[in-house]
Order: structure tokens, then C-alpha cells, then sequence
């Protein structure tokens, strides 16, 4: 297996089908013990992970089906919605729940957040790395109060991400992306003041 982290970064694909494959609980540690080196302001370590495998992922299927009954007014859609989260849920060995704690200053607040995406990424790639396939979701009820209160946060918190993990079934074809070349301003001389006719 190539290996460099170049590598890694490139081919590194959002995986939405899995294995049901059971992930030894150590091998999601390790991960997260290399993944805690992510950059992170004052040290503070702003991430807190929330790990849901066997049968405590029914806990996490409990109160996502509470959000969406909460949430979705048209009965038989919440019902399908329901349906399919307890599948997505049931058949995938691994789930995080990634969150930070809102710190009362912008800058702090800004700081954390960024931090705790360079910790997901991490989790990312290690995980990449052992042969193992993640989706970072942003599903409507990370940002429903009463489910953060309901998993044990307080409602101010803020969950970065739900991420999925386990063996990939599919590893779909990278979506490509634009030239750097699109979105970089290259600055490499000194601006020249307009001419002065005084
Ligand atoms: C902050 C963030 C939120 C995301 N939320 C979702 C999501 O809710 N559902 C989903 O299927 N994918 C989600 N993704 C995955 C992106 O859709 C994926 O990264 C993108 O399609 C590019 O594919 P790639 O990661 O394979 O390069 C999210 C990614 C990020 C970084």
C-alpha cells in the first residue's frame, strides 16, 4: 500500500456503503489517540467524542427518531426517515459523535470549531489508512437542542459532525475538483503606490 500522506489525503473517498463487518473497539482508539495531534489553540483540546457500537447505538437511534418525529411534519415521511436511519444505524459498526463546547468568545468559538474539523480530518485519513471507509454527516438534528440535551450535551454545544465508520462495500470515483489555480491570488511583488504628478 502506498502510504505517503500525500497519498492518503488524494485518495481518500466519503464512503456511504459499508461492510458489516465488526471494527475491534482498539483499532477506533488508536485512531483517535493519533487523531487528538491535531492543531489546536492554547491546547485546550476542544473535541469530545461520543463512540456508539453494539448495542449502544440504540440509544443514538432512540433520540435521532425523537429529533425527526420532533421536526417532520408529514407523518410518512418521518416514518421512512425513521426507518432509515435505524438501517443506516443497525448496519454499520461504528459511529462518533464529534462536539465542542461554545466558548464565550468569537475568537475562542472560531479557534475550537477549526480545531475539531482538523481532528475529524484526522480521524479521516488515519482511518483511510487501515483500510477503513467514513462519511462526516451534518444531518438536520445535530442542530435540534433538545437531541443535543437528550444525548447528554448541553444544548449550547455544538456537534462538528456524526461520523460513520467501518469496512467500505463501494468506494465511489473522486468528484473532481477545480485547479487551486481558481481560488489562489498569488502577491509576489510590492504594490507599486500610484504615480504622484506633486
Ligand atoms: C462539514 C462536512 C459535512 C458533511 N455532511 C455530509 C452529510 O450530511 N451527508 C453526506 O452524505 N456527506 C456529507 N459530507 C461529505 C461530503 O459530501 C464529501 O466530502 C464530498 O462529497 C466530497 O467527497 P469526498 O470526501 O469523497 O472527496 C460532509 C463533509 C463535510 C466536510
Amino acid at each position: 500500500m502506498n502510504d505517503t500522506i500525500q497519498h492518503t489525503i488524494v485518495s481518500r473517498r466519503t464512503i456511504r456503503k459499508f461492510q458489516p463487518d465488526d471494527i475491534p473497539l482498539h483499532t477506533i482508539v488508536d485512531i483517535l489517540e493519533d487523531a487528538k495531534w491535531a492543531p489546536n489553540h492554547k491546547l485546550r483540546e476542544p473535541w469530545e467524542v461520543m463512540l456508539y457500537k453494539g448495542d449502544g447505538k440504540g440509544h443514538l437511534i432512540e433520540h435521532i427518531q425523537e429529533s425527526i418525529a420532533r421536526t417532520e411534519f408529514d407523518e410518512e415521511k418521518a416514518e421512512k426517515k425513521k426507518e432509515k436511519i435505524n438501517q443506516f444505524i443497525h448496519n454499520i459498526p461504528i459511529h462518533l459523535l464529534v462536539t465542542v463546547k461554545s466558548a464565550t468568545s468569537e475568537k475562542e468559538r472560531h479557534e475550537d470549531f477549526a480545531a475539531t474539523c482538523a481532528f475529524i480530518q484526522n480521524i479521516q485519513l488515519l482511518s483511510w489508512a487501515k483500510g477503513l471507509g467514513v462519511v462526516w454527516k451534518t444531518n438536520g438534528f445535530i442542530f435540534d437542542p433538545i437531541f443535543r440535551e437528550a444525548m447528554g450535551l448541553e444544548p449550547s454545544d455544538v456537534i462538528v459532525g456524526l461520523l460513520h465508520i467501518g469496512k467500505p462495500a463501494f468506494i465511489p470515483n473522486p468528484k473532481e475538483r477545480k485547479s487551486i489555480k481558481n481560488k489562489l491570488t498569488i502577491y509576489d511583488t510590492q504594490p507599486k503606490k500610484q504615480p504622484s504628478f506633486f
